[in-house]
């Protein structure tokens, strides 16, 4: 039988790479894992029990913390959710505060040490399709595909406008758009692994796709 395939998607925010790796994850037969999503738990957790007195997050309590971090996708109905010891976290790391701090947390070096073999041990079996910022460049160096998204500021902050509308949140275009180029900014220039396109992934800027064309265009190199 033929052994399937490592898929690494990285990319900017906003540019679907999430629900454009679930859809080809429920067509090719794989498993997604949004990568995204285990930075937002430990945002999360960080939140919750590494305040400093002024409600900022407090790395070094953080770090002290973290071996009692039971963080974990459970596999249900073919698709991944993550928990937090026995709470299903779906929706409390799609937050505005997870949002604004999950960048500040993800450039941290402790924690993305602490992220990278669970990570690979994920995909040792094959047959997965993992998003992020550094799957091509650092988790999954031997992906056997490798894309990274992009879309123009403007149009991912329209998409992003657009979601948050849809969830209720009714953010200025304007903050939208700072929030996402600030969070891109920083993701872009930590030092720990940075947001990069690897050398040898496809770039695809989707800027004038729709999600069922860039779907198609990625499966047009996969064989
Ligand atoms: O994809 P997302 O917006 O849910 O990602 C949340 C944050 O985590 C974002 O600031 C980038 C960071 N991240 C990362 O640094 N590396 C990954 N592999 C995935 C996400």
């Amino acid at each position: 039988m033929k052994k399937k395939p490592v898929i690494a998607i990285d990319g900017y925010s906003s540019t679907g790479k999430s629900s454009i790796s679930k859809e080809i994850a429920r067509r090719l037969g794989l498993v997604h894992i949004d990568t995204g999503a285990l930075y937002r738990g430990i945002t999360l957790f960080a939140l919750r029990c590494a305040l400093d007195q002024s409600g900022k997050i407090d790395c070094s309590m953080l770090e002290k913390h973290l071996p009692e971090l039971e963080l974990k996708f459970h596999l249900e109905h073919g698709e991944l959710v993550l928990y937090l010891a026995k709470e299903n976290i779906t929706e409390p790391i799609r937050s505005q505060q997870v949002s604004e701090n999950v960048s500040f947390i993800a450039k941290q070096s402790f924690v993305r040490d602490y992220l990278l073999e669970y990570q690979r041990e994920m995909a040792k079996k094959g047959g997965v399709i993992m998003d992020g910022r550094d799957i091509g460049t650092t988790v999954l160096p031997e992906a056997d595909y490798k894309f990274f998204l992009s879309a123009s500021v403007q149009e991912r902050s329209r998409r992003r406008h657009l979601e948050l509308q849809s969830m209720g949140i009714d953010l200025p275009l304007e903050e939208v758009e700072r929030n996402l180029t600030s969070r891109d900014a920083i993701d872009s220039s930590r030092e720990a692994s940075p947001l990069r396109q690897a050398p040898d992934a496809v770039l695809i800027d989707n800027t004038k796709l729709t999600k069922e064309e860039t779907i198609e265009k990625i499966l047009s190199f996969i064989s």
